[in-house]
């Protein structure tokens, strides 16, 4: 029996970028509504070299977060393995797994940088990791021992040159430029600053939950250096299918043997539950969120201002709930709450927040990392503001 969708209320607050649809057609988190393309098109792109049916093919997926891609990779019914090195995202990636009933999934809490995360798989997907981490040769180097066919890297590089370094959205962070030598190669690398306080947990605050784990500094290898490694440990053939000068970051298939030409469609085998459009999903959401706080016996606290303070007070009402904390955020309508404005104002309060600001997405951001609220509602506020993000 699938785990019922209510059971995404016992997973704190979510920090992934992408959503997960749910059998009952809602957004997981209901915030966003983006769907992740990657892991459709990790699919895609092995499928030009894949020699087996996909019951029997096997991927891992590195650094997995909350597991929205690792169940994503799993759309073609393959054993797909997720290792994550922060234990709360398997937490909420085994419940999302038992909602979604895909039994072939599998997630384990360890530290890519330990051997003991890898094992031999027909595809690896390494995507939004090599460059969280101070050692990245070592991680290509694993991925090229263990992957029998396909590694898909998604990553931030080492700017090509001067102008690129400046114009990237990360200009700050860069540091030394330098050359690693591997094998007989000269691979260009820059140095990348990560928070500087390594430890997850102090003051009541974690360290952002997507960067990298116990390092201040992670190194970011050139996109034609990680081709030319790739190149060296058994991997030839490669295709570029994104690169987003800002960061700069890219997204690049290499095989191990020739591929087919292109890409084509795929139908998906074990799909992930079709959304419900936009509006209905989250009308859903609120009907479910409603039922919920209806019941709870969690301290609740409403957070944002008016007029949607008011609004969302008035629809708790309406429905029995009452409010224990009102906490009102200075600024006006629209403005994104400060990480240490919240963190005060919040200073003596725990159990559920509501919120009521008119961009939920950006209030959870400081939420996410006071890491001690049981849950935080976003549907009501999106339902009376649907066109802000
Ligand atoms: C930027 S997020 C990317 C998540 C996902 N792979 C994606 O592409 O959307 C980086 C993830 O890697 C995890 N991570 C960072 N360093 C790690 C390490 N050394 N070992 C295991 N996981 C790590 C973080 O906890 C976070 O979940």
């Amino acid at each position: 029996m699938p785990t019922p969708v209510s059971a995404i209320y016992k997973l704190g607050i979510p920090h992934n970028k992408f959503s997960l649809t749910m059998p009952d057609g809602t957004y997981y988190p209901d915030f966003i509504t983006t769907p992740d393309k990657r892991p459709v098109e990790f699919l895609k792109n092995f499928n030009r070299i894949r020699t087996k049916p996909w019951e029997d093919c096997s991927f891992l997926d590195l650094g997995c977060s909350e597991g929205t891609t690792t169940l994503g990779l799993s759309q073609m019914g393959s054993t797909v393995y997720g290792v994550e090195g922060r234990a709360d995202g398997i937490d909420r990636a085994n419940v999302l797994k038992a909602i979604v009933d895909f039994k072939k999934t599998h997630f384990s809490v360890d530290n890519v940088n330990n051997e003991s995360a890898f094992r031999e798989v027909d595809g690896i997907f390494n995507a939004g990791i090599l460059y969280h981490l101070e050692n990245p040769v070592e991680m290509i180097e694993r991925c090229c021992k263990y992957a029998k066919s396909f590694v898909y890297v998604d990553t931030g590089h080492a700017p090509k040159n001067e102008e690129e370094r400046r114009d990237s959205k990360f200009s700050p962070y860069f540091g030394r430029e330098f050359t690693i030598e591997y094998r007989g190669l000269k691979l260009k690398a820059v140095d990348f600053a990560e928070p500087g306080d390594t430890r997850e947990k102090v003051n009541g605050m974690r360290r952002g939950p997507r960067s990298g784990i116990g390092n201040s500094n992670s190194v970011w290898l050139a996109h034609e250096s990680l081709i030319e490694l790739m190149e060296k440990l058994g991997f030839p053939y490669h295709e570029t299918i994104k690169y987003v000068p800002i960061i700069p970051r890219l997204r690049t298939c290499f095989f191990r043997e020739p591929p087919t030409a292109s890409a084509t469609s795929l139908t998906l085998l074990q799909p992930l539950p079709p959304a419900e459009s936009v509006d209905a999903a989250i009308q859903r959401t609120v009907a479910r969120d409603l039922e919920f706080l209806a019941q709870t016996d969690s301290e609740i606290t409403l957070v944002g201002r008016d007029p949607l303070m008011t609004q969302v007070r008035q629809m708790l009402e309406e429905n029995g709930i009452g409010v224990n904390n009102d906490v009102v955020v200075p600024g006006v309508h629209g403005d994104v709450i400060p990480t240490g404005v919240l963190n005060k104002l919040l200073a003596d309060k725990t159990g559920i927040i509501v919120i009521a600001a008119p961009n939920p997405a950006k209030t959870i951001h400081p939420l996410v990392k006071m890491d001690r609220f049981e849950l935080a509602i976003t549907s009501l506020a999106i339902s009376l503001s649907p066109n802000s993000d």
